[in-house]
């Protein structure tokens, strides 16, 4: 959610940054802009910015746009249309100040009454553009005083980069709730708000913290908090390879992602498992035998995607570890003064690990004196670092908006956690050998369901025309087809429900027609007849229906067969070939596939 690019050393900044803010894209798209200090005598400082995709920007760049320091922005709105006025950096009148913003100033209209009655001019409906009033206020000595002296007066949340005209040897950047990472070169430094963008440049990074500062000078930097005390922040080496970013000869990130899955999972479960005792190691769990003994409930918090995650691994862990288990999305969780009982596990499971609405509720539970484990996939974010241990998912970088692989590697670690948990309890040795010979099979099974993407983009052509679609499933189904029916609203925007296959006869059956499809999940378990029962329902109502299954089934108009694994781990699997089918019927219908409309990656405010 919009993102921040900066850079300070000896080469040309503008083309450094239009090529950050392309890796940055995924996090907002409504608008991108840059400002630098000029080069040449006049120097000062300099920006442009466009409505629309950085490739906008490019276009309208100024003929004389150079210099060596620079700091940019790609938007995703909150406060404010997208146009070319309220894109960043925002400025102040005189133009000494520019500031780029990622997360939102909560008293921002009071701050802005405050500015208006002392004579300053307002030129956009931002909340960001306060701050470049502030510090070109403040009669401070240094740019880290006069940026101390006003993220005082701020409410909310923040990671910014500011330049001045009078101090174009650093750049100063500050965090409070949204990311900033330091990008530590050679004779020259970057700063953004994720990796994307610097891991071309260099894989040596610090992360800020909240209420921390730096300063970067082309040859150094230097962190502090935003009381003034040095703080001793040390580089670390990001994992991921440069080239993991880039699309690989797909068409698209989605495609991509969806074709890493195989691997993706192996590494998940690699170096994880233990054949002598049938169980895992999860080192960063920091939960011994008699911690996990000790767990009475399991309660797992995540919004969108990463919730369905934690409902299939809800069920995992009552199948394996029989500890009651659900999960709820943090966004509601949060808002609800829940009670906080000190014998429940809280997993907090995020892609970016900087969800805000899951770090409120991560905050929330700490303050009140419970154990949260994180299920993350981006190493050293905030949710990482806020929980009390937790088990990193090693999807490797998800670009796409829309989460596919790191869906399907949440899902693996919380069947590795269900296994850890089990092997503390009841969970036999037979068991134990039995689950880990089904996780072991999954990278070869996803292989298999990737080999039938032909018949998934004929069937996607297909049924791409229905206005609306119900998605059904039961138990182990039903958050599977919740994931199936969300991925296909998000990336083709075609109105998608999904039910308990066990509800329709209580409602939804009146929707049923030959212009409503349903996709049903139907695995080869205990409730197969069930499942068949619910087809019958449906094709007594002439609806056209798609399922998932191990084998063909007799009531469905076309049926996508899936391998069959353990039953408590068949979930994993089936709605990969659905990722398949939402990305197809997306691109039949000429959508933006990996940047849908008023979506963003890393959604970081309320
Ligand atoms: C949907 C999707 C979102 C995210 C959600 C949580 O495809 O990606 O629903 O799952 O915004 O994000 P993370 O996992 O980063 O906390």
């Amino acid at each position: 959610m919009c993102g921040i690019v900066g850079y300070i050393g000896k080469r040309d900044v503008a083309p450094l940054l239009l090529e950050g803010l392309q890796r940055l894209e995924y996090r907002g798209y409504d608008s991108a802009g840059i400002a630098l200090h000029a080069s040449g005598k006049a120097g000062g400082l300099k920006s442009a910015k466009a409505k629309g995709r950085v490739r906008e920007l490019e276009a309208r760049l100024p003929k004389r746009f150079a210099g060596t320091t620079g700091i940019a922005h790609t938007r995703w709105a909150t406060h404010g249309a997208p146009n070319d006025v309220n894109a960043h950096p925002h400025l102040d009148a005189e133009e000494k100040v520019a500031v780029v913003h990622n997360g939102i100033i909560d008293n921002a209209s009071d701050l802005r009454a405050k500015l208006t009655a002392e004579g300053f001019v307002f030129v956009s409906d931002t909340d960001t553009e306060v701050l470049a009033h502030l510090i070109a206020r403040s009669e401070a000595g240094t740019l880290e005083e006069k940026v101390r002296e006003a993220v005082k007066y701020i409410e909310g949340t923040y990671g910014i980069a500011v330049l001045h005209a009078d101090f174009p040897d650093r750049i100063v950047v500050a965090r409070n709730g949204s990311p900033v990472v330091l990008g530590i070169g050679e004779k020259e430094m970057f700063v953004s708000s994720d990796v994307a963008a610097l891991v071309s440049h260099t894989r040596q990074v610090v992360t800020l913290d909240d209420g921390e500062m730096a300063t970067l000078r082309a040859d150094d930097y230097r962190t502090y908090t935003t009381e003034g005390s040095s703080t001793s922040a040390q580089p670390t080496t990001v994992e991921w390879e440069a080239e993991s970013y880039d699309m690989g000869g797909h068409d698209t990130y989605m495609h991509k992602e969806i074709h890493e899955q195989a691997d993706a999972v192996d590494r998940a479960l690699r170096g994880r498992i233990d054949d002598r005792f049938s169980t895992v190691h999860l080192g960063g769990l920091n939960l011994d035998a008699r911690d996990a003994r000790a767990v009475r409930r399991v309660k797992i918090l995540g919004c969108g995607t990463s919730y369905h995650a934690g409902q299939i691994g809800a069920q995992m862990i009552e199948e394996l570890a029989r500890i009651p288990a659900d999960a709820e999305p943090a966004s509601e969780f949060r808002y609800r003064n829940p009670v906080v009982d000190p014998d429940t596990l809280y997993i907090a499971v995020s892609q970016s690990g900087e969800t805000y609405d899951v770090l409120a509720a991560v905050q929330e539970l700490k303050r009140k004196g419970a154990r949260v484990l994180g299920l993350v996939n981006v190493v050293g974010s905030a949710i990482a670092r806020e929980t009390d241990g937790g088990i990193y998912v090693h999807a490797g970088p998800e670009v796409c908006v829309v989460s596919t692989k790191c869906f399907t590697n949440m899902v693996v670690s919380f069947g590795l956690l269900a296994l850890h948990l089990g092997r503390t309890r009841d969970l036999s040795v037979a068991d134990g050998k039995r689950i880990i010979e089904g996780l072991r099979k999954l990278p070869g099974q996803i292989e298999e369901i990737l080999a039938n993407e032909a018949q998934i983009e004929e069937l996607a052509k297909e049924y791409a025309e229905a206005k609306s679609m119900m998605f059904i499933g039961r138990v182990r189904g039903y958050p599977v087809a919740r994931e199936a029916s969300l991925k296909l609203k998000e990336v083709s925007y075609i109105h998608a429900e999904a039910y308990p296959a066990s509800e329709l006869k209580h409602g939804p059956l009146a929707l049923i027609e030959p212009a409503m499809p349903t996709v049903a999940i139907v695995p080869n378990d205990e409730l197969l007849e069930k499942n068949r029962a619910a087809l019958e329902e449906i094709k007594a109502r002439s609806g056209r229906i798609l399922a998932v299954a191990h084998q063909e089934q007799e009531k469905a108009d076309h049926t996508i067969v899936v391998p069959k694994n353990e039953d408590e781990l068949d979930a994993i699997l089936m709605g990969i070939p659905l990722q398949l089918f939402a990305y197809y019927t997306a691109k039949a219908m000429g959508r933006d596939i990996d940047k849908p409309r008023n979506l963003a990656k890393s959604v970081t405010v309320e």
